[in-house]
């Protein structure tokens, strides 16, 4: 047979750490469909990396940018794309996923989610004095609108990505 191809893009929201980009990239690969992360390509535009943005610019400049390159994104050939994990949050931005692509959250627990970023730089959210309590609240605070998306996977501890790949393309 031939592979079905995406009608509409594939939208992966979700806390930062949730998988997204490496979930998107073997989604996209095993699709057949262009992947991309659209904090690389806001990265990319700006000729400065997220956190350099945030540090010189602010995160409302941030946002702006955000959800200029998601739209176009989203214009374009369907593919899956990985966004940050403020993007969803923010109403404009939300509502451009909703009308033009297909969102998927990448649902994860704190404990999971914290195991496998604690460390890393380059999250300016999780920068000060107590990251695990900030991720915490940044959650709970987000998660009710992640749950607004089209479907909701669970990104499981200790699982692949090519098993979550596996588990989505089942959904
Ligand atoms: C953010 C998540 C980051 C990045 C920026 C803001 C957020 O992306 O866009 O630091 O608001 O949660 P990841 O989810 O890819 O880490």
């Amino acid at each position: 047979g031939h592979a079905p191809g995406l009608r509409r893009t594939l939208v992966l929201v979700g806390i930062m750490g949730a998988g997204k980009s490496s979930v998107g990239q073997v989604l996209a690969d095993r699709l057949g469909a262009p992947f991309t992360d659209s904090d690389h390509e806001i990265e990319a535009a700006a000729g400065m990396s997220v956190q350099e943005i945030f540090q010189h610019f602010g995160e409302p400049y941030f946002r702006a940018g955000e959800t200029r390159v998601i739209d176009r994104l989203l214009t374009g050939t369907p593919r899956v794309l990985a966004t940050g994990g403020g993007a969803f949050i923010q109403p404009p931005t939300r509502a451009l996923i909703r009308a033009k692509g297909v969102s998927l959250w990448l649902r994860v627990s704190l404990d999971v989610v914290f195991e496998r970023i604690k460390g890393k730089p380059g999250r300016p959210l999780l920068a000060g004095a107590d990251p695990r309590g900030a991720l915490g609240r940044l959650m709970a605070l987000r998660d009710p609108i992640y749950a607004e998306a089209d479907m909701v996977v669970d990104s499981l501890g200790g699982e692949g990505h090519q098993q979550a790949a596996s588990r989505i393309l089942a959904h």
